[in-house]
């Protein structure tokens, strides 16, 4: 038996689709059931038998912080991909960034040694993935540091070391450190709002870029590591470096909307930060504009994905069609 963690976010419900039309018998975490819906509305989005798919799916009520949820869900356990995690930038939710990223997935390493799982798939990001000097590629390899870096990144460092304490007790581990994944739905967070974005038709663009992959990159890795005989690795998935003004102007082109022409200045994030400071404490609102985030986006950083092409002799499919296909659903979704 197969247990995803996180199902019923964007990259989860995806893989939870891929092994399911591979015919692996699959287990899923879920808190709500609300987000159910959500899944099954991902999974109308690629097959006419959406229900039925759904249905092939052993979904167990639990919370990567209550044990004795996870107790139930662990049962019959050999293979965990490990997706669930808190993402947010704002600097005040770093204790509950801290409890579900770091606590979290001590939980599940903790579990998969319990009960003797086979294989843990982690899902970690390029945030923890350091910056190089000058104008070299980043690795796997390369240093990463807590400076100019965000909360969510800190805390996503800290569950990777968790997972390696994992791998130190003999727990067979695989770690994918996937750029912005592109795919549709969940259009509140994550690639999501690169496409509201786009939608708005903004004139301006901010400087910098980042490393993006298609979801069913993602999932194709992640499955493909986990049937392989690699073990104590980490492997970053890029598919393409851009900056933002390309990934905007390609989403804004397949939505017949104007590409962005003018870039942010460093006077305009500054000021874009103190107005985000300001809201978040009239309105409570999370803020988004933060130090780390100005640096992040004068310090971009390029990925070397040559690892994982050369470990699984894995081709990266170009953005194009999921950047249309996810840029169709927006607009049928929120016109
Ligand atoms: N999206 C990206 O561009 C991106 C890029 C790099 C890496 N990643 C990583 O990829 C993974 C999946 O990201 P995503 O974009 O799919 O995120 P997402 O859509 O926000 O989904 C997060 C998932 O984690 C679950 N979760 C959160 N707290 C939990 C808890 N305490 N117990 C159980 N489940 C919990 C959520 O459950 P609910 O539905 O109940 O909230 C949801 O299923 C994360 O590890 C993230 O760090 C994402």
């Amino acid at each position: 038996m197969v247990l995803v963690t996180g199902g019923t976010g964007l990259l989860g419900s995806h893989l939870l689709l891929k092994l399911v039309n591979d015919n692996i018998e699959v287990r899923a975490l879920y808190r709500t059931t609300e987000k159910l819906e959500e899944v099954k509305k991902i999974f109308g989005y690629y097959c006419p038998n959406a229900n039925t798919l759904f249905k092939k799916i052993n979904w167990v009520k639990g919370d990567i912080l209550d044990i004795p949820s996870l107790e139930l869900a662990f049962k019959q356990v050999t293979h965990v991909y490990h997706c669930a995690a808190y993402i947010s930038f704002n600097p005040s939710d770093f204790k509950l960034l801290e409890r579900i990223n770091r606590e979290g997935t001590a939980n599940i390493v903790n579990m998969c040694i319990a009960v003797g799982v086979k294989k843990l798939c982690h899902v970690s990001t390029i945030g923890t993935i350091g910056r190089p000097i000058l104008n070299e590629k980043a690795t796997e390899e390369t240093e990463w540091s807590r400076q100019h870096t965000n909360p969510y990144a800190i805390t996503k460092n800290l569950a990777e070391m968790e997972v390696w304490r994992g791998a130190q007790e003999h727990l067979q581990i695989v770690i994918v450190n996937p750029g912005v994944i592109l795919g549709p739905g969940f259009w509140g967070n994550g690639s999501g709002i690169f496409f509201k974005t786009a939608s708005k038709g903004y004139p301006f663009y901010p400087p910098g870029g980042s490393g993006f992959i298609t979801v069913s990159d993602v999932t194709r890795s992640m499955v493909n590591l986990m049937n392989s005989k690699i073990t104590g690795e980490r492997f970053i998935l890029v598919a393409k470096n851009l900056s933002y003004k390309d990934i905007l102007s390609h989403i804004t082109s397949t939505m017949e909307k104007k590409a962005p022409s003018k870039e942010l200045k460093l006077w305009q994030l500054q000021l874009g930060k103190f107005g985000d400071q300001i809201r978040n404490i009239v309105t409570g609102k999370a803020r988004t504009i933060t130090n780390s985030t100005i640096y992040g986006l004068q310090h971009p950083t390029k990925f070397d994905n040559s690892k994982i092409s050369k470990a699984l002799e894995f081709e990266f499919e170009p953005l194009d069609e999921t950047i249309e296909f996810s840029s169709k659903l927006f607009i049928e979704e929120n016109s």
